[in-house]
């Protein structure tokens, strides 16, 4: 039995989640979901945004999933990523069929460290005509992502991981990343294989010949960056899913909004959503159930019948989820 923390949040974010919760229902796992409160909506009916029971309840679950929130995101999801110490951000760089993805083989992962790096916003005044930024690069944390890349290529049959710096440059802070790197390679070394490449160079090799990575593990501002394009090569909010992976928690989401353009009308994706419960069912090492529901989406891509007015087709967010639990069966 697993406590799963379920976390809808605001506009489409409630209708890609109760249809994913209906996918997972009908699924052969004992899953106890219990629902929190958080953003907009919440805010205006509580005064705030994202409750301690949230927290509390997010906190003592086996895994997370929220939705999306509005304008109140950064208050709810930036603050669960913090008070959960989710370090891994995980983006998978996967081409579906009938998408707007450019290139129709693309599965890899970039795992992006999610706590230190440019994303600490230490800024201060300079000068008077200037200001700084501090950019924190520690062993422990470094070591820490670059550990979980090697063992999620470990456990999901990869044969390498890209190490993404700019030591040239950044000849101390990348220098660190750059040689824990190749110290955590050496444990593995036989296993899988490393390689590493300056960031510059490696937002080229992702137009030019995305299909040699496998798994790519770097800093938080560059993976932030090259996840966004990694998102653009396989086209489509409503396609990309995420995690956010911590010590003793993890939390999925979709990388889209609360879209307020298409809100309350019934035809938002669901399908970002639903691979987030696939990533879910991976850490959870439930494998069968993730294969399982990872083909049944992909046929219904296949057969491009049921797709939402994103993809091309005129179906409904009810209609997609039907038609995914049909090619479950
Ligand atoms: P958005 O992702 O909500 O929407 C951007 C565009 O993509 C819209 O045209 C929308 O209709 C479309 N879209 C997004 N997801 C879709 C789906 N599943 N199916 C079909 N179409 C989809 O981003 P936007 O418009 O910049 O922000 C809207 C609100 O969402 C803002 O209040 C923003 O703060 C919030 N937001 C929340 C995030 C989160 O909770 N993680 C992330 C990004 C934005
Ligand atoms: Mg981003």
């Amino acid at each position: 039995m697993y406590n799963i923390a379920v976390i809808p949040g605001d506009g489409i974010g409630k209708e890609v989640m109760n249809a994913t919760i209906d996918v997972l229902k009908s699924l052969d796992i004992d899953f106890n979901f219990n629902y929190g409160e958080a953003g907009d909506e919440c805010l205006e009916k509580n005064g705030v945004a994202l409750p301690d029971e949230t927290i509390q309840l997010a906190r003592n679950s086996d895994a997370c999933l929220f939705g999306a929130a509005g304008e109140t995101a950064a208050d709810v999801i930036v603050r669960l990523r913090q008070e959960l110490n989710l370090f891994a951000n995980l983006r998978p760089v996967k081409s579906y069929p009938n998408t707007n993805a450019l290139f129709d083989n693309l599965d890899f992962m970039i795992v992006r460290e999610n706590t230190e790096g440019m994303y600490i916003a230490k800024e201060e005044e300079y000068t008077e005509e200037g200001a700084i930024a501090r950019r924190i690069i520690t062993k422990k944390a470094e070591r820490r992502i670059i550990d979980y890349a090697f063992q999620y290529a470990k456990n999901n049959n990869k044969s390498k991981v890209t190490g993404v710096h700019k030591a040239n440059v950044l000849k101390i802070t990348d220098g660190l990343f750059k040689e824990t790197l190749y110290e955590v390679a050496e444990e593995y070394k036989g296993e899988i294989d490393v390689e590493d490449f300056y960031v510059d160079a490696t937002a080229m090799y992702l137009i030019t010949r995305p299909q040699d990575f496998e798994v790519i593990v770097t800093t938080n501002l560059f993976g932030d960056i090259l996840s966004d394009e990694g998102a653009g090569l396989v086209g489509g909010l409503g396609m990309i899913p995420s995690g956010n992976i911590g010590e003793d928690g993890a939390l999925f989401e979709p990388v889209h909004g609360s879209a307020p353009d298409i809100a309350g009308e019934g035809i938002a994706n669901p399908m970002a959503m639903m691979l987030s419960a696939v990533m879910m069912l991976n850490y959870l090492e439930e494998h069968e159930a993730e294969e399982n529901l990872n083909n049944a989406i992909l046929k219904v891509l296949e057969e491009g019948k049921t797709l939402t007015p994103d993809l091309g087709g005129n179906s409904t967010t009810t209609e997609v989820k039907d038609a995914v639990i049909k090619a479950l069966k």
